[in-house]
C-alpha cells in the first residue's frame, strides 16, 4: 500500500494574532499553507483555555483549506460532534483523554469527519496499534502540549520512525503528522524520521519576512 508521502504543511494559529483570526487564515491561505489546525484546549486536560466551535465557524467560509481540531481535552467525546460541525474536516483526539478510544475514533468516523489520534511524548506506540483501522492520521507530539514556542523534542525521532514503521506495514493510507517545536532548524528530522505533516505554529509569525517567506523556508528546509 503506497503511502501518502508527499509533505504537507499545516499552519497552528495559536501562536497567530487571535484579534485578526480572519484575515489571519486567509493571508496563510494566500501563502500557500495546506491547512489550518484549531489547538482546542480546555484548561483540564492542558492548562491553556482556546477556542470553541462558534470562532471555527466564524472564520470557516472565508478561507476553503481544510481545518483539522486538535482536541487537547478531558471530555473528547462530549467536544468532537461540535468541532466538526463548525467546519473541521479532521477531529484529533488524544490516546491519554480516551477511555474508550475505539468508540470514540468510530464516533468521530461516524459524523463524517476523519479522525487523527495523537500521543504525548510520554505514551507508547502500542497504544494505538489496535485502532489504525479508524484514523487516518497518526499524531506525534514532539512538545508537551499546551503552548506555543515549544522546544522540539529530538528524543522524540525514534518514536516518529516506528510511528511510520508501523502505518507502513497497513493498508490503509494513514498520514503522520508531527506538531511541536517544527522550524526550519528541526522539520528535517522530523522529515527524515518520517512525518509527512508538519505543524508549524510560531515559526510562521517569528519570521520578518512574512508567513510566505517562512512557509517556503520550511518547504526548502524539509528537502
Ligand atoms: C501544543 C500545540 C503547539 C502548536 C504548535 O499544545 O499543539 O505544538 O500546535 O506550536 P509551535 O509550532 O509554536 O510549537
Amino acid at each position: 500500500m503506497a503511502q501518502p508521502s508527499q509533505i504537507q504543511l499545516v499552519a497552528s494559529v495559536l501562536s497567530f494574532d487571535l484579534s485578526r483570526l480572519g484575515e489571519e487564515c486567509t493571508a496563510l491561505e494566500q501563502a500557500g499553507i495546506d491547512g489550518i489546525q484549531w489547538d482546542i484546549m480546555d484548561g483540564h486536560f492542558v492548562p491553556n483555555l482556546t477556542f470553541g466551535p462558534d470562532v471555527i465557524a466564524s472564520v470557516r467560509d472565508q478561507v476553503s483549506i481544510p481545518f483539522e481540531a486538535h482536541l487537547m481535552v478531558e471530555d473528547p467525546d462530549n467536544m468532537a460532534a461540535r468541532y466538526a460541525k463548525a467546519g473541521c474536516q479532521r477531529v484529533i483526539v488524544h490516546v491519554e483523554a480516551c477511555r474508550h478510544l475505539h468508540r470514540t475514533l468510530g464516533a468521530i468516523a461516524d459524523l463524517g469527519a476523519a479522525a487523527g489520534v495523537a500521543l504525548n511524548p510520554s505514551t507508547p506506540l502500542d497504544a494505538v496499534a489496535h485502532v489504525l483501522d479508524l484514523v487516518d492520521m497518526v499524531l506525534v507530539m514532539t512538545v508537551n502540549p499546551g503552548f506555543g514556542g515549544q522546544t522540539y523534542l529530538k528524543s522524540m525521532s525514534p518514536k516518529i520512525s516506528q510511528a511510520r514503521r508501523l502505518i507502513n506495514s497497513t493498508s490503509k493510507p494513514i498520514h503522520l503528522e508531527v506538531d511541536g517545536g517544527i522550524s526550519p532548524d528541526t522539520i528535517g528530522d522530523a522529515v527524515a524520521a518520517g512525518a509527512n505533516v508538519l505543524i508549524a505554529g510560531s515559526t510562521l509569525t517569528r519570521d520578518p519576512q512574512g508567513v510566505q517567506h517562512a512557509i517556503e523556508e520550511l518547504r526548502q528546509a524539509a528537502g
